[in-house]
């Protein structure tokens, strides 16, 4: 099961997610980021960059990215990523990987990048926002659970709640390339961070739902070491949420862990 913690607010989750984040890099400073774009993430750059770390040793991989929109187009994920993650944390942008950024033909650039997750030992930690549809990177419902980086249709939904970063919905493209299930799965840590009621049902499916390519955030439950952190409104829809309040309230705090 993955271990939830019912926090207060985005600021609190944030500093959680740093906190992982600090106690690996203290440990490997060249450790490999999983990197997750969106709004969920903000908190947790935010709460790492105060902490004055050296990141610049640090490798990203980033979990998606959009087909179809020119590398330098301000909403382009490498775009987002270099504005707010690399330049926020002080990340060598050398080091940092978005998906099909190789210049390589479009058709094999899962396969690349793929092989350059694997070339830099693997990802170390996954921060993983989730979609209303459940998706996770850009996994949308009905993708497989063995699934790797490869191109993917957005779903409409998708398209809707991403059109606010464009000027009109007509612009949001309608295929994107993102890691598959089976390679976020492979992420030695996932860290899933959501906020607000809109999240609600995709937490609900992705923690306690059967694990199905209906939500695909459920395949969380088939790896080993998941922390997963929400404010009240996205967990509100949680049978046990109880549970999970009492055993945060009663962790065990082991000297070293
Ligand atoms: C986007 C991204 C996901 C992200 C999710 C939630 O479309 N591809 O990686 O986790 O949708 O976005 P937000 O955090 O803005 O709610």
């Amino acid at each position: 099961m993955a271990e939830v913690v019912i926090v207060r607010d985005a600021e609190e989750a944030g500093a959680l997610a740093a906190d992982a984040i600090e106690g690996l890099v203290r440990a490997k400073p060249d450790a490999v980021l999983g990197l997750a774009t969106g709004s969920t993430p903000l908190t947790t750059w935010r709460s790492l960059a105060r902490r004055g770390l050296d990141l610049s040793r640090v490798r990203g991989f980033a979990l998606d990215e959009y087909v179809g929109l020119p590398r330098e187009h301000p909403e382009s994920y490498r775009s987002v990523i270099l504005r707010e993650v690399v330049d926020v944390l002080g990340l060598d942008p050398l080091l940092v990987r978005v998906p099909g950024d190789d210049g390589g033909p479009l058709t094999t650039a899962g396969r690349r990048y793929e092989d350059a997750i694997a070339a830099a030992g693997g990802v170390d930690l996954q921060i993983l926002g989730i979609g209303r549809t459940g998706h996770i990177g850009f996994n949308e419902p009905g993708s497989s659970l063995a699934s790797r980086t490869r191109i993917k249709t957005l779903a409409a939904r998708t398209r809707e709640d991403n059109a606010r970063f464009f000027s009109s919905i007509d612009e949001v493209p309608r295929h994107c390339i993102t890691q598959g299930l089976g390679t976020i799965l492979e992420a030695r840590r996932l860290v899933l961070l959501a906020f607000g009621e809109g999240k609600a049902e995709a937490v609900a499916g992705a923690v306690e739902g059967p694990v199905t390519t209906s939500c695909p955030g459920s395949v969380i439950q088939l790896h080993p070491d998941v922390l997963v952190l929400v404010d009240e409104a996205a967990a509100s829809r949680l049978a046990n949420a109880d549970y999970y309040r009492y055993a945060w309230d009663h962790r065990l705090e082991v000297a070293g862990a």
